[in-house]
């Protein structure tokens, strides 16, 4: 699909988000091994997250998708059957490198693999520490998907990621989840911590010590109803339209907040965003509120070091505003963002020059004068959900109208993108 963006004077208006992706395939693949069936509401409709529950299913899950809930029917921690086929990851890095965990240690073989750009992505990550832990797995050139996972009974291990990484740390925790005995990871910059929050949800018993994350093998975990928060994500491409549209106004309701993800609202605000954020309270263990935003230019600043990792997926976005911010963009340290859906250091900064930007390109990051004019251009999603996203929000503010191309790449995360984007246009 080619999306069209006209610029804009201004957005306005009160929006619901898609539930949290990270949240939501966790709450799914957890409440898979829990007894009993748990009742997900507003679990994200993102196409990554349908990838799960399809995975779920080869895995001999029962799922019933109703309006604006799924109810998933956990078989135990040892309930999932051999699937007949190759599970199905789709685009998503959460899902595959997630579910591996607990793939490694069922009594059977599985394969696993995605479309050409989870084809792409590293697997070494995961695939060192489970066979630590004792399974067997392959992978194409040994590194890429499709993955085999040969399960095993596993033994415990204590493991430090060697990048900082959620997905990583989620993996290990799900394969120590179904060994005897205390599985540790070490994090050392923190990442989101959902994994953690949810299984304590359900009622395994983990905790923190310093660096160190241990998890309890082999709890009964209870089947819960739960609702999965808006995605704060997502919330950052209307944070960006409003900052790049001055006057804005927009309400983002029951939008996760968790204290693992919160460094984008700091960051904005320590360039100037006027955010307020209301109504906060606590779900499930996870912090959900109300954010507000009145856009106005900000100053823009660094990214770098420990905010690289925990504002890694909305630098997209964030690379738009810093364009027309007055000071400017660095980001450094931000090596990930070349092995994410695309490359996007490279998939930012191809876009970037089509609308006329100028950026200078670094191993790890980039860097984005200030006070910059967007010109209407075609640009291209590259099949990335992010990239389309954050440069339809630049198309808002350029100089005449823009073409976004595989613009429905979106609906990896968000579907309603484009329908919430032109509502808040009026
Ligand atoms: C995620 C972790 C991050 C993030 C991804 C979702 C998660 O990936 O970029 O979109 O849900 O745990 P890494 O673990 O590769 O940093």
């Amino acid at each position: 699909m080619r999306y069209s963006v006209s610029p804009a004077s201004g957005l306005s208006g009160h929006i619901k988000l898609p539930g949290d992706k990270s949240i939501s395939h966790r709450y799914a693949m957890i409440a898979a091994v829990a007894e009993g069936a748990s009742r997900l509401e507003n679990y994200s409709t993102g196409a990554d997250c349908q990838s799960t529950l399809g995975c779920l299913e080869g895995l001999g899950i029962a799922i019933e998708r109703r309006e604006g809930a799924v109810i998933v029917e956990g078989r135990g921690l040892d309930g999932f059957r051999a699937p007949t086929t190759q599970l199905d990851a789709g685009n998503s890095g959460s899902t595959i490198r997630m579910l591996s965990g607990m793939l490694a240690a069922q009594p059977f073989t599985t394969m696993i693999g995605g479309d050409e750009s989870l084809s792409k992505r590293p697997m070494a990550r995961i695939m060192t520490p489970l066979k630590e832990m004792g399974a067997a797995l392959s992978a194409r050139d040994g590194k890429f998907p499709p993955l085999t996972v040969t399960g095993a009974k596993l033994r415990p291990i204590e493991y430090e990621p060697p990048v900082a990484s959620a997905q990583v740390k989620t993996c290990v925790l799900f394969a120590g989840l179904h060994t005897e005995g205390v599985t540790g990871v070490v994090e050392r910059v923190q990442t989101r911590d959902h994994t953690e929050v949810a299984l304590r949800e359900f009622g395994a018993e983990i905790e923190r010590h310093g660096p160190v994350i241990a998890i309890h093998g082999r709890p009964r975990l209870e089947a819960r109803t739960l609702t999965v928060p808006g995605d704060l994500s997502s919330s950052a491409f209307f944070l960006t339209a409003a900052n790049l549209l001055p006057g804005s106004v927009i309400v983002m309701e029951d939008v996760g907040l968790s204290p693992s993800r919160t460094a984008l609202l700091d960051w904005l605000m320590a360039a100037g965003a006027q955010i307020r954020v209301l109504d906060v309270r606590q779900s499930a263990g996870e912090m959900v509120g109300t954010i507000q935003v009145t856009g106005r230019q900000l100053a823009g600043g660094v990214i770098a070091g420990a905010t690289a990792a925990a504002l890694i997926d909305e630098i997209p976005v964030l690379a738009v505003l810093g364009a027309m911010s007055r000071d400017g963009l660095v980001v450094r340290d931000a090596a990930e963002l070349r092995v994410k859906e695309t490359d996007r250091i490279a998939t930012v900064a191809e876009n970037m020059q089509r609308m006329g930007i100028s950026v200078e390109v670094a191993a790890d990051g980039f860097t984005i004068p200030g006070n910059q004019r967007f010109r209407g251009a075609e640009v291209d999603s590259f099949g990335d959900h992010r990239i389309a996203m954050a440069f339809t929000v630049a198309g808002l503010a350029a100089e005449g109208p823009t073409v976004v191309e595989n613009a429905d790449a979106a609906s990896v995360s968000f579907p309603e993108f484009y329908a919430t984007l032109e509502r808040l246009r009026g």
